[in-house]
């Protein structure tokens, strides 16, 4: 189990940031999804102190991980960075204040109204993903009359050894324009382009990475190829690495600790460092864009268990009173997850069951193989590492409400997303007039 200063067993129950998880269940209702705002502030410092030796760098916070107005001002407050890749996201950055030089915007299908949002607003970059968006970006900035500065995501093809579907540089790929030939002719049309600034190159190699080498391989990859480039005259001033790094889910996983977080990232610039050496080029601005390793392991998600349900010699199910609207990574992905009984947390692990959700979809699980405590109906169940691609990727499926979720620090707890209400649920409704007759 990833439990930590913060994420604690305390008189026989589950404690986070100081707060009694039962306790919190009782007073906000569950499902609910908490944040530690403490290990949240201490990966971000982690990051920037692993490369604070490299001088010139920007983390800037992946947003698709959980993006909400309070996490953008931590973003603020701790000297971050941030990426969007919708409209809405930037949105939410500008109404929390991030400044727009500090935002990279990626997509692989920007649509020409959120082209021209990212020009209006002046975000830092505007991260090109294919050879036609070129074009489209240029007139519209053009029409915005402000010029974009630009970088193409490059895609280094460097296999990472993560899931298929969280992996992004494989030659079969939606993202970005392939290293080599086809990306240096990407630059040289931006070049062409009156209304576009061309300012360097984006790779990211996939999400839930523990094997470092194909990082290593990719920052080698990308340092090569800025080489070939210097050789044809172009200049490029800014390396943007992606995110991806890895996160304890289950037993499967490495632990992690913020600490580790610093000692990779440092490995990572050390590692451009030799090769921009061994390259003979100029030093990059490097960004790097982590997501699930700055959230992930902060957020946990309770639940009260509902049914039990035991199949003799098959399994037993427990339910929960959340499931695949608030958590859909199991039936994406199959992901793993760790639990644990938060009303009996110090109690001994003593069967593994079927955490199940409950939604009308026999595939609506957190996890079918998770070990657990005695557990009753009435008791408080803790899924652990829930921070990042849950709350964002929630849904009102069956018409569920996606669940608030609070903050915790030192003993006090508020929300940062308030619970959604059945009104809510129908609010933009509509009846046609036909209807109404
Ligand atoms: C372009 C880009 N940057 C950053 C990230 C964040 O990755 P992670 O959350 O694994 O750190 C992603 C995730 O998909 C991404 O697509």
């Amino acid at each position: 189990m990833n439990l930590r200063d913060t994420l604690c067993i305390k008189d026989g129950r589950l404690n986070i940031g100081g707060c009694d998880c039962v306790e919190l269940a009782k007073k906000y209702g569950t499902p609910l999804y908490v944040l530690d705002e403490e290990y949240v502030r201490q990966v971000m410092r982690a990051y920037l102190e692993g490369l604070s030796d490299y001088g010139k760098y920007a983390v800037a916070y992946a947003s698709k991980a959980l993006s909400c107005l309070a996490l953008y001002n931590i973003v603020k407050e701790e000297g971050l960075w941030t990426d969007v890749v919708s409209g809405g996201e930037l949105y939410a950055t500008q109404k929390a204040g991030i400044d727009p030089k500090h935002i990279v915007m990626h997509g692989n299908n920007k649509t020409p109204k959120e082209m021209k949002e990212g020009v209006e607003t002046g975000v830092g970059h505007i991260v090109v993903d294919g050879i036609d968006e070129i074009d489209r970006l240029d007139k519209i900035a053009g029409e915005v009359g402000k010029k974009a500065t630009v970088l193409i995501r490059v895609n280094p093809l460097v296999e990472a050894h993560t899931h298929a579907a969280v992996q992004t540089a494989r030659p079969d790929s939606k993202f970005g324009v392939i290293i080599g030939e086809e990306a240096t002719n990407a630059i040289k049309t931006i070049l062409t382009k009156e209304n576009l600034i061309f300012d360097g190159l984006h790779c990211h190699i996939g999400s839930q990475i523990f094997d470092y080498s194909a990082f290593e391989l990719a920052v080698d990859t990308m340092v090569e190829f800025i080489a070939s480039l210097n050789k044809q005259g172009i200049k490029v001033n800014t390396l943007n690495m992606g995110g991806g790094f890895g996160i304890y889910y289950s037993g499967d996983d490495p632990l992690f600790t913020p600490m580790r977080y610093a000692h990779t990232v440092r490995n990572l610039a050390l590692l451009l460092e030799k090769s921009i050496s061994k390259h003979g080029i100029e030093k990059p601005f490097l960004i790097i864009e982590p997501g699930r390793s700055i959230v992930g392991e902060a957020g946990i998600t309770l639940y009260t268990v509902g049914t039990i349900k035991e199949i003799k010699g098959i399994r037993k199910y427990v339910a929960i009173d959340g499931g695949m609207f608030e958590n859909p990574r199991y039936a994406l992905y199959q992901s793993k997850y760790t639990a644990i009984n938060a009303s009996r947390a110090d109690k001994p692990f003593v069967q593994s069951v079927a955490v199940c959700g409950k939604c009308c979809e026999s595939g609506d699980m957190i996890g079918i193989d998770i070990p657990l405590q005695d557990t009753q109906v009435g008791d408080t169940l803790a899924v652990f590492s829930t921070g990042a691609y849950n709350y964002s990727m929630a849904s009102n499926y069956n018409m569920n409400a996606v669940p608030p979720m609070v903050i915790v620090k030192d003993g006090k707890s508020d929300y940062i997303v308030k619970p959604q209400t059945y009104d809510d649920l129908i609010r933009n409704n509509a009846l046609p007039e036909w209807f109404k007759g």
